[in-house]
Parts: C-alpha cells; structure tokens; sequence
C-alpha cells in the first residue's frame, strides 16, 4: 500500500494568548489535520474562533503553545518564500505598476524570463492593456487579482489565503471565486482558504474544515465530491451547503436567510 505523505500536517495544535489583565485565553484546541499536494481547503468557523491564527501557524508567523505544523515533513518555524500568505486587505505596492508588483518577488531570473513570466500572469487574471497601471488606476478586484498574481508569480507551492475577497462586492466576488477556480486548475498549488462565507466554501474546496467556537476544534471535514466548475443548483452542492449550515449551528432560518 502506498502512504502518500501529506503536503501539510497539523498535530495536535493547540494555541493560547495572554490577554492584557494576564489571563490565558486558548484559542486553539487539538487542531489535527492533513492536507494533500494540490488540494484545495476551505477552513469556515464563527468569527473570532481561530481561523486566522490557524493560518499564521500555519505559515510560521506565529508559534503554537503545543502541536507542531510540518509542511513536506519539516517543521514549520518560520516564513518561508516557497509558501505566500494573501491577507483581506489589499497590500499591493502603490507606487509600482501592475507589472512592477507582480515582479516584485522575481530576484533570481534573467530580465527575459521575468517578462515572460509577468506577461504570462498578467494574462491570467485577465489584465492585459493595463501592465502599466497604477493600482489607484485599477477597481478592487482588479487590485484583488494583482495581488493574487503577485503571490503566484513567486513561485510559491503552498498559498494561505485569509478571506482574500472579503473586501470584494458581492458580484465582483463571484466573478473572483470563478477566476480563482480556473486559476488553481491551471497551477495545481496546495491552499488553504479561510472564509466565513459558507458558499464559497462550497464553491471552492476539495475539502471544508469547520470550526467550532473559540477554543477552536475542528468540528467535521466535509468532502465537497462535485465536478468544477460547480453548478450552484445542483441538488448535492445545495445539501453539502446547508449540511455546512446545520454543522455551524444555523437553525432552518438562518439557511433560509442565507439564500436570499
Ligand atoms: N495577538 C493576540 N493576542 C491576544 N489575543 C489574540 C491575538 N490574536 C488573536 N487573538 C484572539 O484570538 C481569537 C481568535 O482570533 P482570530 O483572528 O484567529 O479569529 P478569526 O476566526 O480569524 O475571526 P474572524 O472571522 O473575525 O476573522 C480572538 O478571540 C482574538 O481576540
Ligand atoms: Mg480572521
């Protein structure tokens, strides 16, 4: 029988804070998890359960109080180039170009080989005629995509990405979970992708983690088996959704008030 080794492994994570009047507030409570090479996780929870600082462990921006994260089998202690972290909030530099940003990471290739690889992007997320923008030129999920395409660029084989169209309007995210559907087709990257949003979880994942409330357990991984791109009437998509729900604590009420 062939094992294969995962390409992330949480072990028995657990994380407390200290709060400012010294009290332990634990966040995170006996967080086991394997994810595979090229798999696409979704990870849902209430708000303020532990989603983002599972992710920041994850990554090695935070260390945990117990448990330890290995990605390809090593330890994860620190940040590393071969795994990008895209946060909510746009962080695109400004004062560079569309083109300028989505190089930023590209250090140790010839002037050729990073044109191509910026032509290459820039065509991906569907920006071509606007390489010689500014962001304040570009709409927020133009600014989205760039940011997406700059973290692709690099090179990473790991991407953590933390509600990266939570800023978005509601049909300019649409549009974004489609082009990011496409886009981890094409590039076969592992990620693991925080949201709150149920649908998108839905949409997205090969797997949905949920999360209970803080001190954050994993309450059910939900195996979302349907073709993509994903028909968001088709009767499995709508009861693995409200199984999602119902797993979340969502009474038949708030299902309903979700669908509308
Ligand atoms: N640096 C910190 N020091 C102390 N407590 C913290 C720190 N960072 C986060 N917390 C606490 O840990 C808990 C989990 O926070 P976290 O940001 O991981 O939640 P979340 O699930 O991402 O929430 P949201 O859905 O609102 O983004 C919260 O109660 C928060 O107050
Ligand atoms: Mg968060």
């Amino acid at each position: 029988m062939i094992v294969e080794t995962p390409k992330i492994e949480f072990r028995d994570i657990e994380l407390c804070f200290t709060a400012e009047d010294g009290a332990k507030v634990q966040v995170l409570d006996s967080v086991n998890l394997n994810v595979r090479e090229g798999e696409f996780v979704c990870i849902v929870g209430p708000s303020g359960c532990g989603k983002s600082t599972l992710l920041n462990i994850a990554c090695g921006f935070l260390k945990p109080s117990r448990g330890q994260v290995l990605i390809d089998e090593v330890p994860v202690d620190q940040p590393n180039r071969r795994r990008v972290f895209i946060f909510q909030d746009n962080s695109v530099f400004p004062w560079l170009t569309v083109s300028q940003n989505i190089g930023f990471g590209l250090a140790d290739q010839s002037p050729q080989e990073k044109d191509e690889i910026i032509r290459r992007y820039v065509e991906m997320i569907g920006l071509t005629g606007f390489e010689h923008a500014y962001p304040r030129e570009l709409s927020g999920g133009m600014k989205q995509r760039v940011e997406i395409a700059r973290a692709l660029a690099s090179g990473p084989d790991v991407l953590f990405m933390d509600e990266p169209l939570g800023a978005l309007d509601w049909l300019t995210r649409l549009k974004m979970r489609a082009d990011l559907v496409e886009i981890w087709r094409q590039e076969k990257k592992t990620i693991l992708f925080v949201t709150h949003d149920v649908e998108e979880s839905v949409q997205l994942a090969d797997r949905v983690v949920v999360l209970s409330d803080r001190p954050a357990q994993i309450r059910a991984v939900v195996d979302v088996d349907l073709p993509r791109p994903r028909n968001l009437d088709d009767p499995e998509y709508l009861r693995i959704r409200d199984e999602i729900f119902e797993l979340m604590g969502l009474d038949h009420h708030g299902i309903e008030a979700a669908k509308v």
